[in-house]
This record gives structure tokens, C-alpha cells and sequence, in this order.
């Protein structure tokens, strides 16, 4: 189904790394009527400046991209703050859109709301089949609300007024944009600064926590824009297909993971550090493995074009950008 592309569209989040490659793809495929806000303008935790910013603007589609978002030391530190605003972002966009007649919204969830035990790789039926990782609980919670925030509406008003709100789950995400913070960053960013810093200090050895053999997927954030938009712009039919009213998230991973060991070689060669990288057994690993299922979105007709090697380069020049 093709969108007319003076279309207003609202990217919630459009300067956090995901949200501002979705206004990239957006732009690309000549989507001309983008609304943006900085959280400076709207705070999303606020109802009342959200509904007012429905009323005012009735955006016809809602991308959903704005979440507070950290790494394990983040979530552990300030879980109160993870649970409370992503839920109050994700109720008031999804209530006031609704309450302004917005009909297609996609909501950005996170590889998190499955069990930690879920089967590999994990599908999208694990979803509450089994307990939570501790660390990130409270944000998995939340994005689990979400899911079901957007299915409610479905259930509720798609009859009536034609609600169509949708769920996508990403995989492990990186590339421009990303969060380099020494503490509170993920593993690729995490790794580009460590691997940059030894270089520039010329340090003989980078070491790095656990085994190295735990397994994680990737997938490049403009792969992931893509999936939003490729998502939200299928055809209900098909969507509905591979979907069902109560588990209607789709996954959106590269499709094969790596061993940690391999993704720090990846990173310091493409960052050009030329030490060793020494692997400290004595600290934990964490889950062995960590893969989306994401056969469903495939069928659908969409794959992951970016490989590691291409992405994290790209990532790279923007570390480089950011720092300098
Ligand atoms: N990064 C990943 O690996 C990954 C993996 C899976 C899923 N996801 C999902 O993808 C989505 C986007 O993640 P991301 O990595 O792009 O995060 P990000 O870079 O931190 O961007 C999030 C954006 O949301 C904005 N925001 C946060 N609180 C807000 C508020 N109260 N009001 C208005 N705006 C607010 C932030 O603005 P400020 O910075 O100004 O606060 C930021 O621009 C999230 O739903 C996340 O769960 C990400």
C-alpha cells in the first residue's frame, strides 16, 4: 500500500539514534511532512503537553522512538526512573494520538521483554512465558506495557475508528547516534571507546570482561529504520496474517549472532588498535546466548542489509565526529 507522502508524520524521539534514522529513511523516501519535537520542547512524561500537542498538530502517523534507553549499570541505578517514564511516554503518546483520530502509530519495543530463558532463537511467542532478566526489569515491564497498550487499542477501537497500532522489537542496535558514555553505554559503543582510547594512549592491552564466547546479534540502526518504516507502511492484511490480536509484535533482528570475542576483534580492527585483547575469566559472562527469531518480518519480505565489518565503520567516523 503506497502512503501519500505529504502525510504528516510525528517521530517521537527524532534525536536519539534510532529516532533520527528513522527521519532519515523517512526523508529518503520522500516523505515531506515531518513534525519533530526536542525534549526540551515536549517533555513526552507529560500528559497534558501531550494531548496538547495532538490537538494541535493531528499528526496521520506516529513513530514512537523516544524511550529512555541505557545499559546495565544505568538500568540497575535508576530502575524507578526507567519503569515510570517510559510508561508515562508510551500512555500519553498512544492515548492522545488516539483521542486526535491518529489511525497508524508504530511503537519501538526492545529484545528485552522476553524471558531470560526464552527458547533461542527467541520468538515472538516466548513474550510472558517466563521471568525477566533482574537488570533491566523494570524497563522490560514498561516496553511489555507497551505492546499491550497498542493491542488494547487495536482490540478496542480498530472497528469503530480504524486503529492500527503497531509493535516492533528490535535486537541489539548501533551505529550514529549512538550513546558513547563510559558507563552507561552499550557494548559496541562501549568497545569503540575503549579500543580508541588504548590506541590514542598507545596501551599494549585492552581487557575485557568474561570469556569472550557469550553470543549477541547486532543489526545497524538504518536497517532497523527501515524495518520501522517497511513495518508500518505493510498492508494490514498482511500484517494481520503474522500477527495476532493479543501478540502482535514483530521482531526485527540481522538474523545470525557472534561470539563477543569476535565483535571486539571486529571493533579494534576497524578502529585500527593494534595491542592485544586479553579476556578476564574471573568476571561474569551473563546469558550464553541472545538471537531474535526473526522469521516472521523475513517472510514479510524484509532482511538486514549492513554487515558488522560496513556498519561499525560508519559508527566509527561519528565517534570520531562526536569527540573531536
Ligand atoms: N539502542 C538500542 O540498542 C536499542 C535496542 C532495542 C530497542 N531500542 C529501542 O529503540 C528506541 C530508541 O532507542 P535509541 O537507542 O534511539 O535511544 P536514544 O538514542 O536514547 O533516543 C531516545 C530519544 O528519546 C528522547 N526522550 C527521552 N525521554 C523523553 C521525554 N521524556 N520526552 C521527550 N523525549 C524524550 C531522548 O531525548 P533526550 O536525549 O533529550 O532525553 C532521545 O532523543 C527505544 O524505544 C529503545 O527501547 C533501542
Amino acid at each position: 500500500m503506497s502512503i501519500n507522502k505529504n502525510t504528516k508524520i510525528y517521530v517521537a524521539g527524532h534525536r536519539g539514534m534510532v529516532g533520527s534514522a528513522i527521519v532519515r529513511q523517512l526523508q529518503a523516501k520522500g516523505f515531506t511532512n515531518i513534525v519533530t519535537r526536542t525534549h526540551a520542547e515536549l517533555d513526552l512524561t507529560n500528559q497534558h503537553a501531550v494531548q496538547t500537542f495532538f490537538q494541535e498538530e493531528r499528526p496521520g502517523q506516529v513513530y514512537l522512538a523516544a524511550a529512555k534507553v541505557g545499559g546495565i549499570h544505568a538500568n540497575n541505578t535508576y530502575p524507578a526512573e526507567f519503569i515510570y517514564q517510559n510508561l508515562m511516554m508510551e500512555a500519553n503518546v498512544v492515548h492522545h494520538a488516539f483521542q486526535a483520530g491518529v489511525k497508524k502509530l508504530l511503537f519501538l519495543g526492545s529484545s528485552c521483554i522476553y524471558p531470560k530463558m526464552a527458547p533461542q532463537p527467541m520468538a515472538e511467542d516466548a513474550l510472558l512465558t517466563g521471568k525477566l532478566e533482574a537488570t533491566n526489569e523494570p524497563y522490560a515491564i514498561a516496553k511489555i506495557a507497551g505492546i499491550k497498550l497498542c493491542e488494547s487499542y487495536n482490540r478496542q477501537y480498530s472497528q469503530s475508528h480504524g486503529v492500527d497500532y503497531r509493535s516492533v522489537m528490535p535486537t541489539n542496535i548501533y551505529g550514529p547516534g549512538d550513546n558513547y558514555h563510559p558507563e552507561n553505554s552499550h557494548v559496541i559503543p562501549a568497545l569503540i571507546r575503549r579500543f580508541h582510547e588504548a590506541k590514542e594512549k598507545n596501551l599494549p592491552e585492552v581487557v575485557i570482561w568474561g570469556t569472550g564466547t557469550p553470543m549477541r546479534e547486532f543489526l545497524y540502526v538504518d536497517d532497523m529504520a527501515a524495518a520501522s518504516v517497511f513495518v508500518m507502511e505493510l498492508d494490514k492484511a498482511v500484517y494481520d496474517q503474522h500477527t495476532q490480536p493479543m501478540q502482535s509484535h514483530i521482531n526485527v533482528g540481522f538474523g545470525s549472532d557472534m561470539t563477543i570475542k569476535e565483535l571486539a576483534e571486529t571493533v579494534c580492527q576497524v578502529v585500527g588498535y593494534q595491542g592485544q585483547i586479553i579476556f578476564d575469566n574471573s568476571k561474569p559472562d551473563g546469558t550464553p546466548k541472545k538471537l531474535m527469531n526473526s522469521a516472521s518480518i523475513n517472510e514479510m519480505g524484509w532482511y538486514a542489509k549492513v554487515g558488522l565489518p560496513d556498519g561499525l565503520a560508519v559508527a566509527y567516523q561519528d565517534f570520531l565526529r562526536i569527540t573531536n
